[in-house]
């Protein structure tokens, strides 16, 4: 089979949904406006998973992305149907901006989704906080995304694709609106076991919302199993084993696993420099010695991540292996993320009290065993941080995918380097050269680390090889044409007449 490449997803939807508007839902924005001191309007493109994954797609159609405004210029350039074209000057797609007042937007994002369903569906200890004022909210900015994407949904069957857990409601409304269009979800995230969902006061809302859907997409089987299992919060609905879907009040849903994929081969790997230019150019801005073993961390800051699991990994390893005193450097790229809430400042503070007390620990001189930088990164710096790098760690104690674990493996090219991959990541299940790590089992992470650090070139060249192999089949043009290819084939089997279906013949014959 070819690989999957953009332009075969342009052909899939060209003729699967011809003349139709494809649209995307998600509450980021591929691409916000701001102000700048002396006046001008800077554009910049979001630096999120879901917006490189999604992107492609929208780009391959010419479709709407609606999203939420949330740049300070954002209502400056666009036009009266509050649209603007992505890229400037030569747009391939354009997004419809939406403009939520400020408590609703608090109450929505803030709120129910990032205090509430973020923290129940992650189950890592931060408890799910849901206010009914905050659900009021999630309601509203849900309704406000249905109606957009119904009056952008102009032609006879439009193909709706809604993204996360911020959006759960809209499905079941755009299907309101927009009866004969194809509806898929992709829920990005980790799902619950069933009691642990119980826990939510609008379970059965927001499943119901789900399930609006013609399709639903997991990122791996255990999330999928896990939705069956909860299926009995909501009253009325029925498991199909049979297809794999669920039916509430007549309308069946599929459900289905699509991990989500990296673009391969990555447009940031040409530009990256070789190997060694990278490590030099990297130990320099961190300060650490020229033949330093560098361990890197790339993730959002966010209390998920185990990022202080990975610096008391490097505490055990330091404490028990001397040798490494001054030689081992971890570098932890930590982008600021969800800021206003306060369990994301607490999980700042602690990371940010771990790395000076072992910094304060091992470190002499000018050596600093953990380098911590708290600000954003472009890609082509992410790449070259890990082109540089002996090992990346990802060390998510619950991640419904984790990309930064696949872009490791898209950047070396040169056949070097060891993925330390925490087992709770749905990345586990696909990156089987990955040495997997229990992040909670700090001792054991550090006895892997070393064991990673001390991988022969011929075992780690073996490792990403196979881990290549995945990350190039699996790519993102498969991960959307997977769902593509579904929902059209629910579109054509929606448009057959009846008399086709099996039942209708097996009739036609008992009655001959
Ligand atoms: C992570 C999750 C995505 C989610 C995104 C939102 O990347 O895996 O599912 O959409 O965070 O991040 P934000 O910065 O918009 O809160």
């Amino acid at each position: 089979m070819p690989r999957w490449t953009a332009a075969r997803l342009k052909a899939l939807l060209a003729g699967a949904f011809d003349g139709e508007r494809v649209l995307v839902l998600a509450n980021r924005e591929p691409c916000r406006h701001d102000l700048l001191p002396d006046g001008r309007v800077a554009a910049t493109r979001t630096a999120s998973g879901l917006v490189t994954a999604v992107e492609p797609v929208v780009q391959a159609c010419g479709g709407v992305w609606i999203a939420h405004g949330a740049g300070t210029a954002d209502r400056l350039v666009v036009d009266h149907h509050d649209h603007v074209g992505v890229p400037e000057g030569n747009p391939d797609y354009c997004i419809r901006r939406l403009w939520l007042p400020d408590d609703e937007y608090a109450g929505y994002y803030g709120g129910f989704a990032n205090e509430g369903l973020w923290p129940l569906c992650h189950d890592v200890g931060v408890p799910a906080v849901f206010r009914p004022a905050d659900f009021r909210h999630y309601q509203s900015a849900n309704a406000r995304f249905a109606r957009a994407a119904i009056e952008e949904g102009d032609t006879p069957a439009p193909l709706v694709l809604v993204h996360d857990y911020h959006l759960a409601l809209t499905p079941r409304l755009i299907r309101r609106g927009l009866p004969n269009g194809t509806i898929v979800t992709f829920w990005h995230i980790p799902w619950p076991g069933r009691r642990q969902m119980a826990r939510c006061p609008s379970a059965g809302e927001i499943m119901a919302g789900l399930l609006g859907s013609d399709i639903l997409g997991f990122q791996t089987q255990l999330d999928c199993e896990r939705f069956i299992d909860s299926v009995s919060l909501i009253a009325g609905a029925s498991v199909d084993a049979s297809d794999v879907s669920v039916t509430l009040g007549g309308r069946r849903t599929l459900l289905r696993v699509y991990p989500i994929a990296i673009e391969y081969p990555s447009r940031w790997v040409r530009p990256t420099p070789p190997r060694q230019v990278c490590r030099d150019r990297v130990r320099r801005r961190i300060g650490a010695a020229a033949d330093a073993q560098l361990v890197l961390g790339v993730d959002r800051l966010d209390y998920t991540k185990g990022i202080v699991e990975k610096c008391l990994a490097m505490e055990r390893l330091l404490e028990s292996a001397p040798e490494y005193r001054g030689r081992l450097v971890m570098a932890q790229i930590a982008e600021p993320s969800r800021e206003a809430l306060p369990a994301y400042r607490e999980a700042r503070a602690q990371v940010v009290a771990a790395v000076a007390r072992i910094n304060a620990r091992f470190g002499a001189g000018a050596y600093q065993p953990i380098v911590l930088r708290e600000w954003h990164h472009e890609p082509a710096e992410v790449f070259e941080f890990m082109r540089a790098a002996d090992v990346c760690h990802v060390g998510s104690l619950r991640d419904g995918m984790n990309l930064v674990a696949k872009e490791f493996v898209a950047a070396r090219t040169d056949g070097r380097g060891v993925l330390l991959l925490s087992q709770h990541a749905g990345a586990a299940e696909q990156l089987h050269g990955a040495l997997l790590i229990d992040p909670r089992q700090v001792g054991a992470t550090a006895v892997t680390l070393a064991a990673a650090l001390a991988m022969p070139v011929p075992e780690q060249a073996r490792r990403l090889a196979a881990m290549r192999a995945c990350v190039a089949d699996a790519n993102l043009y498969w991960w959307a044409g997977q769902m593509l290819h579904d929902a059209a084939d629910l579109r054509d089997a929606r448009r057959r007449p009846p008399s086709a279906t099996a039942e209708t013949r097996a009739g036609q014959w008992l009655s001959a």
